[in-house]
């Protein structure tokens, strides 16, 4: 078997590459380890950054997106007993957030693939890369599969990023002292927009999927069970950290999937080696306070795009070899961002007396001066792509 690109995961990067490399008239086969009900039906975070939006109503998959997803223009930042809006329509005019989940960009980017034909095969749990910097290949289930390029879409677990050599990557890390645990719940939301809460017990994050189904998250030791964690348990939590205004009650209702996610943050820097290009969580990731992982896979595959239709329309490789470099410069902007949210709304070491005040002074700076308030918006309805 022969095609341009071999792919390897089926998450948003691999997907969003797919669909749009067939744009381009270039090929893939996307070759995923897990079934499709199983990559349909995992719970994500679920804010889009405007250039993720236009990016997907661009390519053609942004319907369903543009009937069902929120869009919301605004977010709160709860902490000392007062909410504070951060007023997206003001500080930055025309730019907004979609709230969407991620299982459901998936769902729609699978639906596209396979409409046009696509090649996504499921439950390939043995693929490996050959030959990266010459004539690479991929092999599975007994087969191999000549490509020109390799995508390695695989997420922080995949195979690819470590089928690069020894001392060729350098990795930079941060890893927290605590995880979310996060909840989706079929009860109407308690409030417009996402609450991003500091409390002395913990951060405390109440999200959306849409007007009946309310999404949460509660930092939790790093070692968190969900075996110690009841329905009652959550919900006091949760009220407990929220409920921290006059007038805001918190709605409850059955709570229809949990988890608990690790918070690090991850580079692996250059995101190439030879004929492979990692994209998305397989080069690099972020702590979920400011949900900036899938828009960054998603800026990463705009790039890779562009630079595989140069390559394959005539042969340059000027973009391919900049790959690594043109994506970092956002990547870390995104990563410096999500390290920021996370250091000012979560609770570290409790004895830590002049960290707390430095949060709060933080905090204070952001809901009262319109120059800091930008910031925090700019970066989170996401900075524009480069042309
Ligand atoms: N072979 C084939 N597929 C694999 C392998 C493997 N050895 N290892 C992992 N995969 C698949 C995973 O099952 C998953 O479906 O690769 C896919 C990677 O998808 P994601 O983890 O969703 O990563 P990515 O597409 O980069 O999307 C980034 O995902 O983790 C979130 O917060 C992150 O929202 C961000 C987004
Ligand atoms: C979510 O809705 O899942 C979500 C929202 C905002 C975040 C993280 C996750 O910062």
């Amino acid at each position: 078997m022969r095609t341009q690109v071999g792919i390897i995961g089926a998450g948003p990067a691999g997907l969003l590459l797919s669909h749009l490399l067939h744009l381009r008239g270039i090929s893939s086969v996307v070759l995923e380890r897990r079934s499709r009900a199983y990559v349909e039906q995992r719970v994500r975070a679920g804010v889009l950054e405007q250039g993720t939006v236009d990016t997907l109503i661009a390519s053609g998959v942004g319907d369903r997106l543009q009937r069902e997803g929120l869009l919301h223009h605004g977010i709160e930042l709860r902490y000392g007993g007062a909410g504070h809006r951060i007023a997206f329509e003001k500080l930055v005019p025309g730019r907004a957030i979609t709230v969407y989940g991620q299982q459901e960009v998936v769902k729609d980017l699978i639906a596209a693939r396979l409409a046009a034909g696509g090649d996504i095969r499921f439950e390939i749990d043995d693929v490996a890369v050959h030959s990266l910097e010459n004539d690479p290949y991929l092999t599975f289930g007994g087969e191999r599969l000549d490509c020109d390029v390799i995508a390695g879409c695989d997420g922080f677990h995949g195979i690819s990023r470590p089928t690069i050599p020894d001392g060729v990557l350098t990795t930079y890390e941060r890893d927290y002292p605590f995880a979310w645990l996060g909840i989706l719940a079929r009860v109407a939301p308690s409030s417009e927009e996402l609450i991003y809460a500091r409390n002395e017990r913990g951060f405390a994050l109440h999200s959306m999927r849409s007007p009946v189904i309310s999404r949460f998250y509660l930092q939790v030791p790093p070692d968190a069970e969900l075996g110690d964690w009841p329905d009652e348990r959550i919900w006091a939590e949760l009220a407990a950290r929220l409920e921290t205004v006059p007038g805001f009650t918190l709605s409850t209702g059955e709570i229809i999937e949990r988890g608990v996610t690790p918070m690090r943050s991850f580079v692996a820097e250059p995101m190439q080696y030879g004929r492979l290009y990692l994209a998305g969580d397989a080069a690099h990731i972020v702590p979920p306070t400011g949900a900036k992982g899938l828009n960054l896979a998603v800026a990463d595959v705009r790039v890779l795009t562009e630079a595989l239709a140069a390559y394959f329309a005539d042969g340059s490789a000027a973009a391919l070899d900049a790959y690594s470099e043109t994506c970092l410069t956002r990547v870390w902007r995104a990563q410096h961002f999500s390290w920021w949210m996370t250091t000012l709304l979560h609770t570290f070491d409790s004895d830590d007396a002049y960290g707390r005040k430095l949060q709060t002074s933080y905090l204070d700076y952001v809901t009262t001066s319109e120059a800091a308030a930008t910031t925090l918006a700019e970066n989170y309805v996401g900075l524009p792509f480069s042309a």
